[in-house]
């Protein structure tokens, strides 16, 4: 899950590179790298650590000149964060990028050091660019070599490749791993693992499918599939602008992009509402055929996937239609059960990760329906899905989502309305009233996000917290999950989400004096059982905090501290009781001093397994 960027033009490429990956950093923060193609041949310059580390030694060592070159910000999967496993990593007259892992890398490796070759990082990397060298000393050819290599790494694979006898061109290349093509303007081209690092410079980009090649001049671009032969390719447009990707004036993008979550909401909502009816064109079924579908799967990973344990909720209590939920990384490999008749969603903000594209591919290939619901436009998902319904978040750029979440259950809320009004669980009447409940979404968010300080001064209480709980039923547990999430992967605090009746049975041991559980109340057929079970937890010591519906005074008898929230239909109640449990989480994690929107050992989006 690294980043990877490449220009070729009239400019500096140091600065553009290095402007590049400051977007891309979001997707793995280990080390950082350039090479420049110039009057010195191709210069290397690469740093363990942030891009500042990088920056730094630019400024002391100086910047190479050139108006060609690749870049990459790493996430660690073979070789530990060092300056040495940082990439470019090059060998002979090739230098390479990449994001993604070479699988067959050992056995590769071997062969070449058979033939004589060194090798001097960990990295599965290394083993492309002395194959590429190789060949290249073989055939002299630049896509003759990049060929024959291709038909040799197995894995996923975004490359950017720079050949030294070849100083103002760029290659590039992608299998399973994102790559888009940025057509710039006068002679300006670049490549880059998404749009973030490209919106400066152009919004009219080529999305490169697997196994093909790029060829980039500063006057041309080229490309051609694992033949050689030359491929023709369909221009898009990102309606995304450079600052959307910017942090507007906030200290964090975590706590921008929760402010977005009123517009991200009206955005996705508002298109799919016509005449006081819910369409959603991108369906494109009747009636009858979602009268047809017999079992829905919903397949995805973290939060995504917790949107997912609320779609079930929502889709079974709505529309009576079973649901399954799975983790993207045991579907692909649990053989799954799915009848021709069923319906597979598969959930994702970026598109990309590999797990939720497997499954995805899985499912096409036994011939049954796909259905994805996904923020990065013309990512891998989107695009080899039979359907796609796009969240319109905008780019999402802190590690921990919180708008594409929301957007993805508004996504799950409209899909159930339109298969309940199909199944005839869901009358005008019913559609009518929930349609301005989800109307009103948008406004009770932004109260909720005003009246922060509460949930900031609580969270200051539990700076040093060793574990917090969350517990919740229906529903509320599916919230409870994603509220955990959200602390753990910003503040290192260990948490856990239990289904509020399954702590008795074991989990309540680990209760003590003084430890937080975060109680969310909100299903109101479920109150009274879920009050009982703060009340098993206070017994133990447990200082409780509950999020419930405003009305719910009672609960000030068992809970230490309330956070009401809105009255809204008690299918939509996630989208407001995780508010404040995702400002609880980003307090927690500003109080502690831990980097809010790249935490340690995580990454945007999950490209390899
Ligand atoms: C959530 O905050 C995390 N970034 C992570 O769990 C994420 O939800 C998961 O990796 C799935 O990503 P996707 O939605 O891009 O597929």
């Amino acid at each position: 899950m690294c980043g990877i960027v490449g220009y070729v033009g009239k400019a500096n490429a140091t600065d553009i590179l290095l402007e590049g990956l400051e977007k891309l950093e979001y997707r793995g923060y280990d080390s950082g790298g350039i090479a420049v193609s110039g009057r010195d041949g191709v210069v290397v310059e690469k740093a363990k650590g942030r891009l500042t580390a990088l920056r730094e030694k630019l400024d002391r060592d100086g910047r190479p000149d050139g108006t060609v070159g690749i870049g990459h910000t790493r996430w660690a999967t073979h070789g530990e964060p060092s300056d040495a496993n940082a990439h470019p990593h090059r060998s002979g007259r090739v230098t390479v990028v990449h994001n993604g892992i070479i699988e067959n890398y050992l056995s590769l490796r071997q062969r070449l050091i058979q033939k004589g070759y060194e090798f001097s990082t960990e990295t599965d990397t290394e083993v492309v660019a002395q194959y590429l060298d190789y060949y290249y000393q073989k055939n002299h050819d630049p896509l003759t070599s990049i060929i024959k290599v291709l038909h040799r790494v197995e894995g996923a694979y975004a490359l950017g490749i720079l050949f030294k006898d070849h100083p103002d061109t760029l290659y590039a290349v992608r299998k399973d791993a994102p790559l888009i093509v940025g057509k710039g303007k006068e002679g300006n081209n670049l490549i880059a693992s998404d749009a973030t690092a490209l919106l400066k410079h152009t919004r009219d980009v080529y999305y490169l499918e697997n196994n093909e090649i790029a060829v980039l001049t500063a006057d041309s671009i080229g490309f051609f599939n694992v033949d050689g032969d030359p491929v023709e390719k369909e221009e898009s447009r990102i309606d995304w602008d450079e600052s959307a990707a910017e942090k507007g004036g906030y200290e964090h993008f975590m706590l921008k992009e929760m402010y977005e979550q009123p517009k991200t909401i009206r955005d996705t909502l508002n298109p799919r509402i016509k005449d006081g009816n819910v369409v959603i064109e991108e369906l494109g079924m009747t009636d009858e055929e979602i009268r047809n579908v017999g079992r829905i799967h919903i397949v995805a990973c973290g939060s995504a996937y917790h949107t997912g344990v609320t779609g079930k909720y929502v889709f079974e209590g709505m529309c009576r239609i079973p649901v399954e939920v799975d983790l993207a990384s045991e579907f692909r490999y649990r053989d799954p059960i799915l009848g021709e008749k069923d319906l597979v969603i598969v959930i994702s903000q970026s598109g990309e990760t590999a797990d939720s594209l497997e499954a995805l591919r899985i499912t096409k290939a036994a011939g049954i329906m796909t259905l994805g619901i996904v923020n990065v436009v013309g990512s891998s998902i989107a695009r080899e899905a039979d359907k796609v319904m796009y969240t319109w978040a905008g780019p999402e750029i802190a590690v921990a989502t919180t708008k594409a979440y929301s957007a993805q259950l508004i996504a799950l809320y409209l899909l159930a309305i339109r298969f309940g009004q199909a199944l005839g669980t869901v009358d005008a009447k019913a559609t009518a009233s929930m349609i301005s409940e989800l109307k009103r979404l948008p406004d009770q968010i932004e109260l909720l996000l005003n009246n922060k300080e509460k949930i900031q001064n609580f969270a200051n209480h539990y700076l040093a917290a060793q574990h917090i709980f969350f517990i919740g039923r229906g529903i509320d547990y599916a919230i409870a999950m994603e509220g955990s999430l959200k602390l753990k992967e910003i503040s290192y605090i260990h948490s856990e989400a239990y289904a509020a009746g399954e702590l008795k049975h074991g989990t309540i041991s680990l209760i003590e004096e003084g430890t937080l559980v975060n109680a969310i109340v909100t299903q109101d057929a479920l109150f009274a059982k879920t009050v009982s079970n703060m009340v098993e937890v206070k017994s133990r010591g447990a200082f409780v905090m509950a999020v419930t519906n405003e009305g719910n005074t009672e609960i000030e008898n068992t809970a230490d501290l309330v956070i009401y929230i809105p009255q809204t239909n008690r299918f939509f109640t996630d989208s407001l009781a995780i508010i404040p449990l995702q400002l609880f989480a980003y307090y927690v994690s500003v109080g502690r001093g831990c980097d809010v929107d790249k935490p340690r050992n995580l990454a945007k989006s999950v490209t390899v397994e």
